[in-house]
């Protein structure tokens, strides 16, 4: 019988258990392999003993597709490459995965990731010439070559959730209430629940603004007779010069948030109206994975399965025009997939008269 590992690698999110099921069901069902389940990413195959669960149909019930979250856990500060010691020190630790792989004795690796995933996982694969399939999950949805990754429709409901709920109070207080979502580097989730939810602005890393303008915006609000505004603004989102507020607020390296604060302290001194913020934060990773990412997950798993079978390596799979195909994995590690500052979205936002930035 073929053996097959999966892991889950990189931040969590909805719909990885909707995945890992699916791989499950097409691999067993249909092929009658064995599916070894990864435990923490990478990681599992780097420890010893070796870190996995053998999965049966028993373990992969319906139930799966309504968890949030991953079974078989993640870490994502562990590069194998470059892994952080105790003692503060950096190993180079990708041969005890290339012979975790190795002993547990599979035939290909199925590697659930973002675009960083798919990069460190990719090269990991090459230096041990492990067969590789790749399926891309990230609420940022800034994986290259596909219009969907897991976890983004679920993070957008819960912004637009948000949206919906801050509409209320911002109207009896009259207030200015400012959303900060994530998205790492790009706008995906701020441009699409701003336009969902009714955003009067919306920032996002792809288009610089002004503070005058979304002033502007704000006060042209009023005098249309509303008494309230809505503003989201992409966790990536830079000051108005373009320092990044992450590193000049909040301090640390890879720590993005905090633009919500800068913007709200500004505004305040320019428009009459009080002001709020809300940074959603993790909240949107987690809950119960919305009916679309399930869909999504079910068909990127038994599609991955189905690229083992037919000996396509190297390949991740994507979702492009309504359909699940598949792209070489190096084709999309290490870029990212931004909002077109004049696509179909950012044109819909103008159009609503919502300020996407620049003017
Ligand atoms: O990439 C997914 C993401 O949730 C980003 O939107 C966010 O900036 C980051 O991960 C948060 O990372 P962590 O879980 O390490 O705080």
């Amino acid at each position: 019988e073929k053996r097959i590992g999966i892991l889950t690698s990189g931040g969590d999110c909805a719909g990885l258990n909707a995945a890992l099921r699916a791989v499950v069901h097409r691999a067993i069902r249909n092929y009658g392999w064995r599916v070894f389940g990864i435990r923490d990413g990478s990681l599992g195959l780097m420890e010893r003993p070796l870190d996995y669960v053998e999965f049966d149909l028993s373990l992969v019930t319906g139930d799966m597709l309504r968890l949030g979250g991953t079974i078989l856990g993640t870490i994502n500060k562990g590069d194998p490459f470059a892994y952080p010691m105790p003692d503060g020190s950096v190993k180079d630790r990708s041969q005890d995965f290339v012979d975790g792989y190795k002993e547990l004795g599979i035939e290909a690796l199925i590697v659930i990731g973002g675009d960083g995933s798919m990069r460190i996982l990719n090269n990991l694969c090459r230096k041990g010439g492990i067969p590789m399939v790749g399926i891309p999950k990230t609420i940022d949805n800034d994986v290259a070559h596909t219009d969907y990754a897991i976890g983004f429709a679920t993070a957008l409901n819960v912004a637009g959730e948000a949206i919906d709920r801050l509409a209320p109070t911002a109207a009896s207080h009259h207030r200015v209430m400012i959303l900060e979502v994530m998205g790492r580097d790009v706008g995906h989730i701020a441009i699409n629940a701003g336009i969902a939810g009714g955003a009067d602005v919306v920032l996002i890393p792809e288009i610089p603004y002004t503070l005058e303008a979304i002033a502007r915006k704000i006060e042209e609000v009023s005098a249309e007779g509303r008494n309230h505004a809505l503003l989201v603004v992409a966790e990536g989102c830079k000051t108005e010069t373009g320092q990044a507020v992450t590193t000049v607020q909040t301090g640390g390296e890879n720590r993005y948030g905090g633009i919500g604060q800068y913007l709200a302290a500004r505004l305040e001194k320019m428009v009459e109206a009080e002001t709020r913020v809300t940074v959603l934060g993790h909240v949107q990773r987690g809950g119960m994975p919305s009916m679309r990412d399930r869909i999504i997950a079910s068909a990127f798993g038994v599609y991955a399965v189905d690229l083992i079978a037919q000996g396509k390596l190297g390949r991740m799979v994507a979702w492009q025009h309504g359909q699940v195909t598949d792209v070489p994995i190096t084709d999309v590690a290490g870029l990212t997939r931004a909002i077109d500052p004049y696509g179909t979205l950012a044109q819909t936002a103008r159009g609503l008269g919502i300020y996407i930035g620049e003017m």
